[in-house]
C-alpha cells in the first residue's frame, strides 16, 4: 500500500510517499504542483533504476535513513541502548495529524520500543519549510546522532556553499562540488561559532543572487550543529542536519532536533534570503515593542574598553547623543573587580570604586541626553580569579586543568543552581535600574560540547524574558559567534562581528544577508583607525557601512573632527528619516559584474521605493565603473533614481554620465537588464542610491 502527503505553499511542493507503512520519503521538492498532480504516480515516478552491482532495489533514502534497511550512506539515527549495546531500528506508520500547513507523521518500532515523529509546516508567507524530528524510548537510550527530518538535494546542482569564519571575519562561503560521498560539517566547540553557521544554500546549476533556482537550510540551535550533504552511490543526494554528535550526553527518554529552516527558490539566491530574513524578523524575533523604531546605538566598548570613568562616560554621552544616538550601551567592566579580562566574570556587583553611587547617576545622565540604557553581561562564564568562583568552584563545566578561554570558564547552565544564582542577579539589576538593552556575550568555546548547556541558557534567556517583557537582548559571542534561529527566539539583535573596519563589514554583511534582515543586524561606526586591522578608512565610508544595517557607534567620539560629525549627522539623520520601511525591507544581494563592487538593493515592503549600497571594496581592473544591475524592479513601471551622497564625488571622475548631474527616470526593465552607470570612485567608498517607483 502506498501512502502519500503534500504540504503546499504559494511557491513550493513537499511531498511525501511510503510503502508498506515503513518511513516516508521526500518524493518531490521544488516548484509548487498543479492540485490535480496525482501523487501515486508521482510515488512510482521519483524511483531510479536498479542495474549490474547493485541490491535489487535501491534502499530508501527515506526522511530518516535506518541502517538496518541497507541504507548505504550515513544513517538519519544512530542510537544505543542504555547498556551501549546498538539499536537498528525499523519503524513502521502509526499514526499522522494533518492541518491546513502542517503534517506530523509517526512511526514506532515496537520491538525495540521506540517512537520517531517528524514534524512539517511550511509558512504560506514567508516560504519557509520547519521541520523536526522526535525519538522517544521506553527506557533511557543513548542517542548518537539524530536528524531533523532529511531533506533531498536536487541533481541539477554542482556546488554546496556552506559557511565558515574566524573572530572578524564571521560568514564566509565556502563552495564545495558535489562528488560521490559527503561533506561533513561537525561543529564541537559547543556553540554556533564564527566558524561554523549553521546554513547550506545549493544553487542550482547557473543560479545567481537575482534570478534562477536555488534550496537553502538553516539549523536553529546554539550548540553547535552537524551538517551531512551526502551523495550516495547511486547519485541520490541527502542533506542532514542536527546537533552536533555525541553531544548528548545522557541516556534519555525523549530527544528532539531543533528546528531545520528550509526553503526552495525560483528567484535566486535572494528568493531563499528574503524568506530567511522575513521569517526571522516576522515569526522568530520576539519583538518587546514591534512598533519601536530600532534605536541608533552608543556602544562605549572601543572608546574606554575597562577604564571605567564616571565623568569621561558621560562625556562620552553627551557626545553621543549629539551625533544622533539613541541608546548608550555600557560595555564590559562595570562589575566585581574587571579592570582587564582576566579577573571578575560571574561577580555582578557594580564596582564601588568605578561607580560609587551605584549605575543611577550614569543612567540618569544618559536618559536626560534622550537615550535608553543598555548594559554588557556575559552570563555563561566565571573567571576562576573571581569571588563567584572561590565560592563556588563546582559551578564551573569542565576540568580543573582544562585550558582556558580569555582566562575564562563556562558556568555549567544545566546545573539549576547556577541558573537561579544568574537569574537574581540579572533580576535585582535589571529591578534596580532602567535597563532597556542587554549586550549578551559568550567568548569562549566550551571545553567540551554538551547541549544540556545551550538549553539551560534558553531556560535562563527565557525566564529572565518572562519577568522583564520590556527589555531587548543582543546576542554575541565575540561579535558574531553565536547567531542563529534558536537564539533569535530569545534576543533581538546580533553583533554581527567585533571587526568595526568598514571594507570587511561590507563583505560580512553582504553574505549574513543571504539570513539575516536589517532589524537584527547590529553595525557601528568604529574608530578612525580600526582597533582589529589597523586600517584607516574614511567616516563617509564607515558612516554609510553602518547606516546599511541598524546602526550604531564604537568610537570614542571625542576623537572626531568636526568634518566627521557633520558626515556622522547627516547620514544619521538619513538613517532615521528612511529606518522604518528599511526595517520592512528586503535585502536583495546585487550581481554586480564588478568583482570589487559589493553591492545589495534594500526594496520597500510595497515596491514603490528602494536604495541601492553599491560598495567599492577593491580597485577594479577595468577603467570606468560597470554598469549596476537592479532587480525586483516591475520591468513595466517607471522608477525615478539618484545618487543621494553626490558630494562624495572625485575630481578623477572625469566624465558627464548621467547620473552625475541629477535623477535618471527609466523603466523597471531599463535598470534591471543595462543597470545604473556610476561614477567612478575611490576604493572604500560607498555609493549610495534611492530609487522610487514613479
Ligand atoms: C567581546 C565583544 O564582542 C565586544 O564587543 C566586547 O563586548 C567585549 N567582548 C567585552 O569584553
Amino acid at each position: 500500500m502506498i501512502r502519500t502527503w503534500r504540504l503546499d505553499g504559494p511557491r513550493q511542493t513537499l511531498a511525501l510517499g511510503s510503502r508498506n507503512d515503513r518511513l516516508p520519503r521526500v518524493i518531490y521538492w521544488g516548484p509548487r504542483l498543479p492540485d490535480d498532480e496525482d501523487m501515486d504516480v508521482i510515488y512510482d515516478a521519483h524511483k531510479i533504476d536498479v542495474t549490474g552491482g547493485s541490491l535489487d532495489a535501491n534502499p530508501e533514502l527515506t526522511i530518516c535513513p535506518e541502517s538496518s534497511r541497507t541504507f548505504p550512506g550515513q544513517p538519519g539515527l544512530v542510537l544505543a541502548d542504555g547498556d551501549g549495546s546498538a539499536l537498528y531500528s525499523r519503524f513502521f506508520y502509526e499514526s499522522e495529524v494533518k492541518g491546513e500547513n502542517h503534517i506530523s507523521l509517526t512511526y514506532s518500532d515496537e520491538g525495540l520500543g521506540l517512537v520517531y515523529t517528524a514534524h512539517f509546516l511550511i509558512d504560506p508567507e514567508t516560504h519557509i519549510l520547519e521541520s523536526k524530528a522526535v525519538l522517544e524510548a521506553n527506557r533511557p537510550v543513548r542517542l548518537h546522532w539524530l536528524s531533523a527530518p532529511v531533506l533531498p538535494a536536487p541533481h541539477y546542482c554542482d556546488e554546496m556553499w556552506d559557511f565558515t569564519g574566524r573572530w572578524c571575519g564571521e560568514f564566509q562561503i565556502a563552495k564545495t562540488p558535489w562528488t560521490a560521498g559527503g561533506r561533513y560539517r561537525n561543529n564541537r566547540t559547543g556553540r554556533t561559532g564564527h566558524e561554523a553557521f549553521p546554513g547550506l544554500i545549493l544553487p542550482c546549476r547557473g543560479a545567481t543572487n537575482t534570478a534562477g533556482e536555488a534550496y537553502a537550510f538553516h539549523y536553529g540551535w546554539s550548540g553547535g550543529h552537524r551538517m551531512v550533504a551526502e551523495e550516495l552511490p547511486d547519485g541520490r543526494r541527502q542533506v542532514q542536519f542536527g546537533h552536533a554528535n555525541g553531544t548528548e550526553t545522557a541516556p534519555g527518554t525523549r530527544f528532539e532536533t531543533a528546528t531545520l529552516y528550509a526553503t526552495y527558490s525560483d528567484a535566486g539566491l535572494n528568493g531563499c534570503a528574503v524568506s530567511f530574513q522575513r521569517h526571522l524578523r516576522d515569526r522568530i524575533v520576539k519583538w518587546p515593542d514591534p512598533d519601536r523604531p530600532r534605536p541608533v546605538h552608543y556602544n562605549c566598548w572601543e572608546a574606554v574598553y575597562f577604564d571605567h570613568k564616571l565623568p569621561v562616560l558621560k562625556e562620552i554621552a553627551t557626545k553621543a547623543a549629539s551625533l544622533g544616538a539613541e541608546r548608550f550601551v555600557l560595555d564590559d567592566g562595570w562589575f566585581g573587580l574587571r579592570d582587564d579580562d582576566t579577573r571578575a566574570l560571574a561577580d555582578w556587583q557594580v564596582d564601588p570604586r568605578k561607580y560609587p553611587d551605584g549605575l543611577g547617576p550614569l543612567i540618569e545622565h544618559v536618559q536626560s541626553e534622550g537615550m535608553a540604557f543598555g548594559i554588557w553581561l556575559e552570563p555563561e562564564m566565571i573567571n576562576p580569579d573571581s569571588e563567584t568562583y572561590r565560592a563556588h568552584p563546582d559551578w564551573a563545566l569542565g576540568l580543573d586543568d582544562q585550558i582556558l578561554g580569555r582566562q575564562q570558564m563556562c558556568l555549567d547552565m544545566s546545573n539549576p543552581s547556577v541558573r537561579e544564582y544568574l537569574y537574581e542577579q540579572f533580576a535585582d539589576l535589571l529591578g534596580k535600574n532602567d535597563i532597556d538593552y542587554i549586550k549578551w556575550d559568550h567568548n569562549r568555546v566550551l571545553p567540551m560540547p554538551d547541549a544540556a548547556q545551550p538549553r539551560g541558557t534558553y531556560l535562563l534567556l527565557d525566564r529572565l524574558r518572562r519577568d522583564f517583557p520590556k527589555v531587548e537582548i543582543e546576542s554575541c559571542a565575540s561579535g558574531g559567534g553565536r547567531i542563529d534561529f534558536g537564539i533569535l527566539q530569545r534576543t533581538q539583535r546580533v553583533w554581527l562581528s567585533d571587526s568595526n573596519d568598514a571594507l570587511e563589514r561590507l563583505r560580512i554583511q553582504h553574505n549574513a544577508a543571504l539570513f539575516l534582515p536589517m532589524a537584527i543586524t547590529g553595525s557601528h561606526v568604529g574608530p578612525r583607525e580600526c582597533h582589529t586591522s589597523g586600517r584607516v578608512l574614511d567616516i563617509r565610508f564607515r558612516a554609510w557601512v553602518a547606516a546599511q544595517r541598524h546602526m550604531g557607534f564604537e568610537m570614542d567620539p571625542r576623537e572626531l573632527s568636526i568634518e566627521e560629525v557633520r558626515v556622522l549627522q547627516q547620514v544619521t539623520t538619513w538613517w532615521k528619516t528612511n529606518r522604518l520601511w528599511m526595517t520592512r525591507a528586503d535585502i536583495l544581494r546585487l550581481d554586480s559584474a564588478d568583482p570589487a563592487v559589493i553591492a545589495e538593493q534594500q526594496m520597500a515592503e510595497d515596491g514603490t521605493r528602494f536604495v541601492v549600497f553599491a560598495g567599492k571594496a577593491d580597485s577594479s581592473t577595468q577603467i570606468a565603473p560597470r554598469p549596476l544591475r537592479l532587480t525586483g524592479l516591475d520591468p513595466a513601471a517607471r522608477y525615478r533614481v539618484d545618487i543621494l551622497n553626490r558630494e562624495d564625488l572625485v575630481a578623477l571622475s572625469r566624465g558627464t554620465i548621467a547620473l552625475k548631474d541629477g535623477p535618471i527616470e527609466a523603466s523597471g526593465r531599463y535598470l534591471m537588464t543595462m543597470g545604473i552607470a556610476l561614477p567612478w570612485s575611490f576604493p572604500c567608498g560607498m555609493w549610495v542610491v534611492e530609487g522610487e517607483r514613479l
